[in-house]
């Protein structure tokens, strides 16, 4: 019979890789809490309705890449491709601004966007992230920027770009409006050179013209007029803020006017962080302002800001040793079934000490359980045999140290926590 395989896009986490991303979900616990961000969790399944209203219609997510069916009720639901709608509708609905002006949540799971997969690129990925909900500062931009990128470098990245934009805003004829106009124009006077997909965007979303992929359509985009050009009174000042609060904190940026970002939601500062470590993918973070997002979907006006990270994207970047500091792990030999309880016990009292501790559980020689123990890199071994029963000790080995002492059974767990 064939062995059933996991679908394609779809990755199994196994160890050690597992212990890796556990040290940086924890580390980005701790990273998000002294920011005073609280965790929301929120289902992998929601009406189709809201990444369409949420996301644009016009975007490659919702056209492609959508995991949607009719469920057995008849309702079209979707797996998550993101997080941001997720967190606006349960902001929403729970009326979390009543609590405080200012709500911040950060998330982790995964996301499913029918993809091409490559390097970089699942169908099932996961992403951490942050919402900033409740301002429209850009002291808010300012902190969710550098709270990305403080923690980018507390998993030991370094060599990563972020690169910052603003897509300004609808609010002002003169601001987006105005520049949708002219970009329109733009391409309206090249639509020769453009794909059928993008003439269509055209009248749909000329903003997304700057977002395709297809090489010719790049090449027009190029000499596109762009954003920064037609900032409003309100957003070129939001954008100087921004810019000055991150050279206030040291956290380095280069302004890329090219950024637009591949959802609909965005106004005003808009930023992707990028490693040339990757391949093609190589942006492992993005992220900007929705002031307009909250609103469009029956909430209150709510200015926000936020980003995701790509968590298989940058664990690609962590180096290999985080979080991998020398601890300790134990190996418990026991040498005949009348070690066998003793063991058992001296197990449970050792682990009650929070220490690693991998007990054998099948007959072996003692040779063959020392093989084992190196293997699993334990650091200390502890054998139970006969002799040491009639003795009342057991043989504590340090392989670090290349020690061996007899310790009362009593008193094994005290000596192996104060090693
Ligand atoms: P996004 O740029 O679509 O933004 O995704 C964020 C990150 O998720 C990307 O930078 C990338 O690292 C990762 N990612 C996306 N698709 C895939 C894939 N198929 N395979 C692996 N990784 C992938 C958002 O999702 C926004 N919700 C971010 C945000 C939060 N904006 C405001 N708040």
């Amino acid at each position: 019979m064939n062995p059933i395989r996991s679908i394609q896009g779809m990755s199994d986490l196994l160890p050690p890789e597992s212990a890796r991303w556990q040290a940086v979900e924890s580390c980005a616990r701790g990273h998000f809490h002294s920011f005073n961000y609280s965790e929301i969790r929120t289902p992998l399944l929601e009406f189709t309705e809201l990444f369409v209203r949420g996301i644009g219609t016009d975007t490659g997510v919702v056209q492609k890449e959508m995991y949607t069916f009719d469920d057995k009720g008849g309702d079209s639901v979707t797996l998550r491709p993101e997080g941001t709608a997720s967190v606006v509708r349960a902001y929403i609905q729970h009326n979390l601004a009543h609590a405080d002006a200012i709500t911040k949540l950060y998330y982790l799971g995964p996301m499913f966007r029918y993809e091409r997969p490559q390097k970089g690129r699942l169908r099932q990925f996961h992403q951490l992230g942050c919402e900033l909900l409740g301002t429209k500062s850009a002291l808010a931009d300012v902190e969710v920027i550098s709270l990305l990128d403080g923690l980018i470098r507390k998993v030991g990245v370094t060599d990563f770009t972020l690169e910052i934009n603003s897509l300004g805003c609808m609010d002002s004829e003169s601001c987006r409006p105005a520049y949708l106009k002219q970009v329109t124009a733009f391409f309206t006077d090249k639509a020769a050179g453009l794909c059928a997909e993008c003439n269509r965007r055209l009248t749909t979303n000329p903003l997304r013209i700057l977002d395709c992929k297809n090489p010719t359509c790049k090449e027009v985009a190029a000499t596109a007029p762009v954003m920064l050009e037609f900032l409003c009174a309100d957003c070129g000042p939001h954008f100087e803020t921004v810019k000055q609060g991150l050279e206030t904190l040291g956290v380095s940026f280069v302004v890329n006017e090219r950024i637009v970002r591949g959802l609909d939601y965005y106004d005003k500062t808009a930023f992707e962080v990028l490693s040339n470590n990757l391949g093609s993918q190589n942006a492992f973070a993005g992220g900007g302002r929705y002031n307009k997002l909250v609103e469009s979907m029956g909430g209150p006006a709510t200015p926000a800001v936020g980003f995701a990270i790509g968590l298989e994207r940058l664990l690609m970047l962590v180096p290999e040793k985080f979080g991998s500091a020398a601890s300790r792990k134990i190996y418990l030999a026991p040498l005949g079934a009348k070690a066998h309880p003793v063991a058992l016990k001296i197990a449970r009292d050792i682990r009650a000490k929070n220490l690693v501790c991998e007990m054998e559980l099948d007959d072996k020689s003692l040779k063959s359980q020392l093989r084992r123990a190196d293997k699993l890199q334990c650091t200390h071994v502890v054998i139970v045999g006969d002799s040491e029963i009639e003795k009342g000790v057991a043989v504590v080995k340090d392989f670090a140290a290349k020690t061996q002492s007899e310790v009362p059974l009593g008193q094994v767990p005290d000596f192996l926590a104060g090693v």
